[in-house]
């Protein structure tokens, strides 16, 4: 499974694994606005069926990760960290020396992930996200740095 490039015919496709991996998933036209965005990239991952996602931007020699989503049938396959892996070489093309994102502090499998790749925890946004009747979650933002990083 190599992830490649998307376009706008995989929007549909993206909103899909989102709506898998998220309890508040973006649709179809909220995922095309987040992708028509300034400096946006993704890629996608296809096996049977679309098996996960990527979304970034790169402005003004920073990267983003905007979402990672990977389905719940395809999860510990190395799925997440391939489209990672892809995304990291986007951004270094497209001139970013940092990445950063953010994540929900207690999202263990994503903050793991992310911590094997090298990033390192940069900040916390205290009630960040929005959990309905679950309350408001905390962020952790982590930073990896893309000259030095070991992948
Ligand atoms: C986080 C997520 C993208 C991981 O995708 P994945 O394809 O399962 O990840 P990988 O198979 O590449 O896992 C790579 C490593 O991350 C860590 N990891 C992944 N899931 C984990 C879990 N549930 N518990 C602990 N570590 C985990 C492990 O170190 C794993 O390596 P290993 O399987 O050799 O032990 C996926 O679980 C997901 O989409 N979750 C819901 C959405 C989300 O949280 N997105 C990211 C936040 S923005």
């Amino acid at each position: 499974m190599i992830p490649k490039p998307a376009t706008q015919a995989d929007l549909a496709a993206m909103a899909s694994v989102h709506a898998q991996a998220f309890d508040a998933p973006w649709d179809e036209a909220g995922m095309a606005t987040m992708f028509s965005g300034a400096g946006t990239y993704a890629f996608i991952s296809v096996d049977a069926d679309p098996s996960g996602m990527v979304l970034c931007r790169v402005i003004g020699g920073e990267a983003e990760v905007l979402t990672l989503a990977v389905p719940p049938w395809t999860r510990r396959r190395g799925v997440g960290v391939a489209l990672m892996d892809a995304a990291m070489v986007e951004a270094r093309a497209r001139g970013a020396a940092v990445m950063f994102l953010e994540v929900d502090v207690g999202n263990a499998a994503a903050v793991t992930l992310y911590e094997r790749l090298g990033f390192a925890r940069a900040g916390l946004r205290k009630a960040y996200y929005d959990r309905g009747a679950n309350g408001r979650a905390d962020a952790l933002v982590m930073r990896l740095d893309l000259t030095s990083a070991p992948r």
